[in-house]
């Protein structure tokens, strides 16, 4: 697709109902994302997600939508400690959930060196650069990344560095815009900005967030494609009514017969 210029849509999934809707939807990608933890699981990072909640959710995911591009996170620690704990894990990832590919976190030489195990054995592997969630803490919070000389040259270098690695794509994750614009066209890998600007070959949100499941989070780069919190909210209110004043269920949602 980039090669073709056509821009890639992505969007994060946890369930089988959103994964039937985004594949009705034709997006390009789905990202069963770590953040996971705190769009579905309630945490205040991505952290506490383990391989065994990954490879749940991605399975419904692959369940719901078995024609779509699949790419699931390597959660946090899955991938750090060795290069061999992350062949497993991600081993496990794509033989259980039925992934296309994982993605993780970091352009370090030992994430590049992760990468490339990884790729030599037939496991594609996305990046992601910028605002890392999983190093939130080091990063000081969730702040745009790259703004500075130095810091934006170590972002070409390790865009560069892990497209050699053997990447297919990569995440670029609130930077400024003109420097993933540069990143985007310095590369032969498609990169898939959030917070990133429009230069980037693709964009990714996470889908509670994009279809307004989410009111009170309002960060500059979100857009919000549907107000699902309205009518979810709605609905449930109206149930609790009915079913109090008794006019649910009516006959119409009633079996007849068996009475003696
Ligand atoms: O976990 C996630 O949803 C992600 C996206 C924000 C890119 O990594």
């Amino acid at each position: 697709m980039k090669r073709r210029g056509e821009r890639i849509a992505v969007l994060t999934c946890y369930d089988v109902l959103f994964a039937r809707i985004l594949e009705e939807a034709g997006v390009d990608m789905i990202l069963v994302g770590d953040s996971l933890g705190q769009v579905v699981l309630g945490h205040d990072s991505t952290l506490p997600v383990t391989v065994e909640a990954m490879i749940h959710h991605a399975g419904a995911v692959r369940r719901g939508a078995p024609g779509t591009f699949v790419v699931v996170d390597l959660p946090f620690l899955s991938y750090q400690i060795s290069p061999e704990e992350a062949l497993r894990n991600a081993g496990r990832i794509m033989v259980e959930a039925g992934a296309e590919a994982v993605k993780l976190e970091g352009g370090d030489p030992r994430t590049l060196e992760t990468v490339e195990r990884l790729v030599a054995a037939g496991i594609p592997v996305m990046g992601h650069l910028g605002l890392t969630p999983q190093s939130v803490h080091a990063l000081g919070g969730y702040r745009v990344q790259g703004r500075e000389g130095e810091a934006a040259e170590r972002l070409r270098q390790e865009a560069r560095a892990l497209q050699e690695a053997g990447c297919f794509s990569l995440v670029l994750e609130l930077i400024p815009g003109p420097l993933a614009e540069e990143i985007s066209e310095a590369s032969a890998i498609p990169t898939i900005g959030i917070g990133a600007g429009v230069g980037c070959d693709g964009q990714v949100l996470v889908l509670p967030d994009a279809l307004g499941m989410n009111p009170g989070f309002t960060p500059r780069f979100l857009k919000r494609f549907a107000d699902l919190h309205g009518p979810a909210l709605e609905g449930a209110r109206a149930y609790v009514r009915e079913v109090r004043e008794g006019s649910y269920p009516g006959d119409d949602h009633t079996f007849p017969g068996g009475g003696g």
